[in-house]
C-alpha cells in the first residue's frame, strides 16, 4: 500500500516514539516491557503505553467489544478519541521530556482492523496523523494466522467462531502485509522471544536512535 505521509500534527524533535504492531498472539506486550527495561537500564525515561487505553473511551471500547461490537465506522472513531485521549494525556507530555514512549498498538492498529472491517485504511491513516505524532519506529510482529491462533486458542480447538476469527484475522495480517512505510521494521515472531528483543535493539540502534 502506497505510503502518503499527511502529518499535521507537530512535535519537537525530543523524545523517541516506538509502536508495536501485528496481528493478536505475536507478544507484543513482552517485548514493549522488555524495551521499556532496556531503555531505563540506559538511564532513559521509557513508558509502555497500551491501545485501547485504560481510560474513559478506552473502557468504553473495552466493554463494547464483551457487550456487542459497534459497526465500523463508531467503532474507528471511538479509537480515534481514544487515541487523541491518550496523545495528550500520556504520549506528548512524556516526549516533551525527552523520554520514550512503547505504543503497544497504535493507530497502524486502527488502519488494519477498522480497516478488515471495510473502512479505508489510507482514510484512517490521515484522520489519525491529525491528531496523533507519526511514530519513529513502528515494529511489525510477523507470525502466520494458523500459528497466532493456535497460541491463543490453544491447538485442538477448531470451532466455528475460529473460522470467523481466521477469516478476519487474514484480512488484518493482509493489511499489516501491505504497508511499506520506512519506519516500520519487520520481526519474526516465531523466534524465541529473547532473539526478537536483540533484533528490535539492534534496529533502534541501527536507526541511530540516542539510547544514553
Ligand atoms: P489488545 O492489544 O489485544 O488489548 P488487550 O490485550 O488489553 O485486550 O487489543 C484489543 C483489540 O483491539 C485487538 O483485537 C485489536 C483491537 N484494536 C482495534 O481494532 N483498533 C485499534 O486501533 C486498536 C489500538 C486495537
Amino acid at each position: 500500500m502506497a505510503d502518503t505521509p499527511s502529518t499535521k500534527f507537530q512535535r519537537n524533535d525530543a523524545g523517541l516514539l516506538i509502536a508495536v504492531e501485528g496481528i493478536d498472539g505475536t507478544g507484543k506486550s513482552t517485548q514493549c516491557a522488555m524495551l521499556a527495561e532496556w531503555f531505563e537500564a540506559g538511564g532513559r525515561e521509557a513508558r509502555v503505553l497500551p491501545e485501547p487505553t485504560r481510560g474513559p473511551y478506552g473502557m468504553e471500547l473495552r466493554r463494547r467489544a464483551r457487550e456487542g461490537r459497534l459497526d465500523p465506522r463508531a467503532e474507528f472513531e471511538l479509537f480515534l478519541e481514544d487515541r487523541a485521549w491518550n496523545v495528550e494525556t500520556n504520549i506528548m507530555p512524556v516526549l516533551d521530556r525527552g523520554g520514550v514512549v512503547i505504543l503497544d498498538r497504535y493507530y497502524i492498529s486502527s488502519m488494519a482492523y477498522q480497516g478488515a472491517r471495510g473502512l479505508d485504511p489510507m482514510e484512517i491513516q490521515v484522520a489519525n496523523e491529525r491528531i496523533a505524532p507519526r511514530p519513529d519506529i513502528v515494529f511489525l510482529l510477523m507470525l502466520s494466522v494458523d500459528e497466532a491462533l493456535d497460541r491463543i486458542h490453544g491447538r485442538d480447538e477448531h470451532g466455528p467462531n475460529l473460522y470467523e476469527d481466521r477469516a478476519y484475522q487474514e484480512n488484518v495480517a493482509a493489511i499489516f502485509d501491505s504497508l511499506n512505510w520506512i519506519e516500520i521494521e519487520r520481526i519474526d515472531a516465531a523466534q524465541p522471544v529473547d532473539e526478537m528483543q536483540k533484533e528490535m535493539r539492534v534496529a533502534v540502534w541501527k536507526r541511530k536512535t540516542s539510547v544514553t
